[in-house]
């Protein structure tokens, strides 16, 4: 293996080229007409996993990825910038694909549609799945879950004006089709350890859902301490899911909710105040939303001291 070469290489399924630094490690492979398969290109929906097998990672490239992917040398592709000779291979096949069941459409708004599904398998709120429309055209949508709920899950697709699948979800989902979906996947989800720790939802648009699964995952588990919900980008007096969060506010005797229709640009006093860790305890920190809107706040979250471990991001991209 060559090291600190003035341009690196990549070595792909028996394919060795050298890397236009000015690219991605995916649009390098895609230029070299590899059949890498990719999505959102914005280091979200992991559909452009590689393997590393010799080579170090690039910097950034396992921003959200779980341990056990981190620990396959998995790394997104399309945030990774190689700077020196790097060996890959296809991602193994973590998750195959099942086929769910649609069992529940509810239209919640103009533009939110509520779709709820049977799983083969479990999986944790706050965690994500990728839903197929065709073979070549899939979307990520985060979960929510009722505690206890028997494999089934739901989850909030936006629309938007131009977007092929939500506009095909809006017109098509009917209760009883078919989805092929692969999943879930993410580390964005509630763990018990966290009963005395006060949490601090940060979402914006459909972000809520993964959020408010989180919530009444926490509330089911007896979880203990302050719940901070910060809305951005929504009205209180229309926001989408009022029934749903008056309803988690009857769940829980420590709950504080906040509207923000532009996102502020800082942390505000007052979700620290209800945040503040109290003597022994630690903050933990979802941000659940479009990266855009939200991508600021995990590094203000470290900045006020919290660590990596303590921020969990569930992010998408809109389209
Ligand atoms: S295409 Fe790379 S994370 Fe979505």
């Amino acid at each position: 293996m060559k090291l600190n070469t003035a341009v690196p290489t990549v070595k792909f399924e028996d394919d060795k080229f050298d890397l236009d630094p000015q690219l991605s490690l995916l649009d390098n492979l895609l230029h070299a007409n590899k059949s890498i398969a990719y999505g959102c290109k914005s280091g979200v929906c992991q559909r452009c996993l590689l393997q590393i097998s010799d080579g170090d990672i690039p910097a950034n490239s396992q921003l959200g990825l779980s341990s056990v992917q981190k620990q396959q040398k998995l790394i997104m592709s399309c945030c990774a910038y190689p700077k020196q000779d790097i060996c890959l291979n296809q991602a193994p096949q973590l998750a195959p694909k099942q086929i769910a069941e649609v069992i529940g459409v509810t239209q919640l708004s103009e533009s939110i549609l509520k779709v709820n599904l049977q799983l083969n398998c479990s999986s944790h709120s706050g965690q994500f799945i990728r839903l197929y429309r065709s073979a070549s055209l899939a979307r990520c949508y985060s979960l929510s879950q009722s505690p206890n709920s028997d494999n089934t899950v739901e989850m909030h697709i936006q629309l938007h004006p131009n977007g092929v699948f939500s506009q095909w979800a809006f017109e098509r989902l009917q209760v009883g089709m078919p989805l092929a979906v692969e999943g879930p996947f993410g580390d964005c989800y509630y763990r018990k350890q966290y009963t005395n720790q006060p949490l601090l939802f940060i979402c914006a648009q459909s972000g809520f859902a993964p959020a408010l699964g989180i919530a009444r995952t926490a509330i089911a588990q007896d979880h203990a301490a302050p719940i901070t919900m910060v809305l951005i980008g929504h009205h209180m007096d229309r926001f989408y899911a009022a029934d749903e969060l008056a309803q988690l506010d009857t769940m829980h005797s420590n709950i504080r909710t906040y509207f923000y229709p532009e996102p502020p640009i800082e942390l505000k006093s007052e979700w620290k105040k209800q945040s503040e860790p109290d003597k022994g305890s630690t903050l933990q920190a979802f941000v659940c939303g479009p990266k855009p809107e939200l991508e600021i706040y995990p590094s203000l979250l470290q900045q006020q001291g919290l660590s990596s471990a303590q921020i969990h991001s569930e992010f998408f991209v809109n389209n």
